[in-house]
């Protein structure tokens, strides 16, 4: 394998979540941000579709084709449908006399074992060099937050599957703590909500569609209703029922409790000195998952600190491997490597 060491390399970031998956291709910018599903024929065992395309097949596949989120709480579950986004991804963007460079996003809590998973994946599908970078790290870099000052900075990213709350300082994590709640969380709030108070059993995507529709910071819609289509929990027969924003607002209020909670932990345990920088500069969210219209105000009522969203939360992640990858030898101090 050392002749793959010589030849010339495609840097590639890439932000493989929960929900999301976006890739950067060093000189070109985002080229890919889709749904992070691959759907297999199981038979034949190859991939029919990846992305948008695979998603809609959630639920509506016949048994001989599987659709797959290869990530579960930000960490790999499924490391033959992670090796194959990876995969995807070299097929598309490879070419003659070239090899890969790697830069991959990860949790900042994740152990050993599943941060070999994540490197063994991406060099089962032809990558000759993997980094990887803590996704807070990543965020703050994208959204063009000062992390190499003495200065400590609390980055939240609420994705899909995890929070990551992350104290960092001097280009480094001092604090951190992950949190199974996120996005997809709201999205099962909202389906238990409408089967106990609604009587209505729906499906995760069509909750998150209900969300994004009339609960979103982003949607002009927010406030109004929404039609939920589903089947009655009694008689099983197709049923539609509105669901208003308010009762959105109820669904997801323990889970954002929970958040409030966990960060108000973070700052509880900071040193001192890094107390008082936060309490200058506030609190940096980031993540599709604070896009969702109550998170912000509740997070600043419950700690009493200023809370800004990054200026494009689904992003700040790539966005900031892009950065790296673009200045590759100046950021390398903030990748690891197995
Ligand atoms: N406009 C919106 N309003 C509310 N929620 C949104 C909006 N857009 C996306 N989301 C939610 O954001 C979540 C995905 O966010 P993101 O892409 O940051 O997660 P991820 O990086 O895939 O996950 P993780 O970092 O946890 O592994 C989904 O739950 C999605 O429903
Ligand atoms: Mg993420």
């Amino acid at each position: 394998m050392f002749w793959k060491k010589l030849l010339a390399k495609t840097k590639i970031g890439i932000d493989l979540g929960t929900s999301n998956t976006l890739v950067y291709v060093s000189g070109k910018g985002i080229k890919i941000s889709e749904p992070s599903v691959v759907a297999l024929r199981k038979t034949t065992n190859e991939v029919i579709a990846f992305g948008k395309d695979a998603k809609k097949m959630i639920g509506r596949t016949p048994p001989s084709i599987v659709a797959i989120k290869p990530l579960v709480n930000g960490v790999v579950s499924d490391f033959e449908a992670t090796t194959w986004i990876f995969k995807i991804i070299t097929q598309r963007f490879s070419s003659p006399f070239k090899t890969f460079l790697f830069v991959i996003a990860i949790p900042p809590e994740i152990t050993e074992v599943q941060k070999k998973a994540v490197i063994d994946a991406a060099k089962n599908a032809g990558a000759a060099e993997v980094y990887l970078i803590v996704q807070n790290i990543a965020s703050a870099i994208g959204a063009n937050i000062d992390i190499e000052q003495a200065k400590g900075v609390l980055l939240v990213d609420v994705g899909g599957g995890t929070t990551d709350i992350g104290v960092i300082s001097l280009g480094g994590l001092v604090l951190c703590k992950t949190i199974k709640i996120a996005g997809e969380r709201f999205d099962e709030d909202i389906v238990n909500y409408a089967r106990d108070q609604l009587k209505l059993v729906i499906s995760t995507e069509m909750a998150e569609e209900a969300k994004i529709s009339i609960f979103s910071l982003t949607n002009e819609d927010s406030g109004k209703n929404f039609t939920l289509k589903g089947r009655d929990v009694f008689s099983g027969l197709p049923k539609e029922v509105n669901i208003t924003s308010s009762q959105i607002k109820e669904a997801v209020k323990d889970s954002i409790e929970i958040i409030v909670s966990n960060v108000k932990d973070i700052i509880e345990i900071s040193p001192p000195e890094i107390i008082s920088d936060i309490l200058a500069q506030g609190i940096y969210l980031s993540g599709g998952g604070a896009l969702i219209r109550n998170l912000c105000s509740e997070l600043e009522k419950g700690t009493g600190l200023k809370v800004t969203l990054v200026e494009n939360p689904l992003t700040s992640t790539i966005d900031g491997i892009g950065k790296v990858i673009e200045n590759f030898n100046y950021y390398k101090k903030y990748l690891e490597t197995l």
